[in-house]
């Protein structure tokens, strides 16, 4: 076997591999589950925010801003998943005021490929002015507007790194990995 090492791009590793969590959040479903009722992203993204918000101050606001970035990630990983039937895991670890959240998917070469420039873009060009010309090139009713991490970057201080993992030719686990300061939102 002849397995290629995953590529990291961003702040994946700003918390240390070994620094053991305050606790722990695992949810996995597959894309088909939100797919077919997108309303679950909303719901579920609701229900991890609310998981972690009550136990800062403003935990309304927080809360609010927690879901919104998780349903960002969670409509990405159910859109953009290789099979229906494929597996979404997520998983949030709290570090006190840090929050971690990974949202790993599985995707097709084609998706990988796309995905990975688009990250490597938003690492090397200024995120403000990608969001808008993002937004003035898009046509209505677009459902892949390439707006949502984008407005996420611009609108809310996170830190974002992506793994890249090649299991076979056309088979690639993705994850995106958020790391919060709940003090910051
Ligand atoms: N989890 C993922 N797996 C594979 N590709 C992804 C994933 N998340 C994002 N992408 C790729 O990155 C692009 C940008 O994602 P982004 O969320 O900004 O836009 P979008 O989902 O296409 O549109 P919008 O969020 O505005 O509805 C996507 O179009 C897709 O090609
Ligand atoms: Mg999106």
């Amino acid at each position: 076997m002849n397995q290629k090492s995953p590529v990291i791009i961003g702040e994946y590793y700003i918390i240390p591999e070994n620094l053991p969590a305050d606790g722990q959040l695992r949810l996995i479903f597959q894309p088909i589950d939100m797919t077919t009722y997108w309303s679950r992203c909303g719901l579920t993204a609701n229900f991890v925010a609310g998981f972690y918000s009550y136990c800062y101050e403003a935990s309304e606001t927080k809360a609010n801003s927690l879901s919104t970035i998780i349903n960002e990630l969670l409509e990405n990983a159910s859109k953009f998943s290789k099979a229906m039937k494929g597996k979404i895991n997520v998983e949030l670890k709290q570090y006190g005021n840090l929050l971690r959240i990974d949202v790993l998917n599985v995707a097709s070469k084609t998706l990988r490929d796309s995905f990975e420039l688009f990250v490597n873009r938003l690492m090397s060009e200024n995120v403000e002015e990608l969001y808008f010309s993002t937004l003035e090139s898009k046509e209505d009713g677009d459902t892949k507007s390439g707006l949502g991490l984008l407005m996420v970057l611009k609108d809310y201080p996170v830190r974002f790194g992506y793994s890249f993992n090649e299991i076979d030719s056309d088979t690639h686990e993705i994850t995106v990995r958020a790391i919060i300061n709940v003090e910051e939102i």
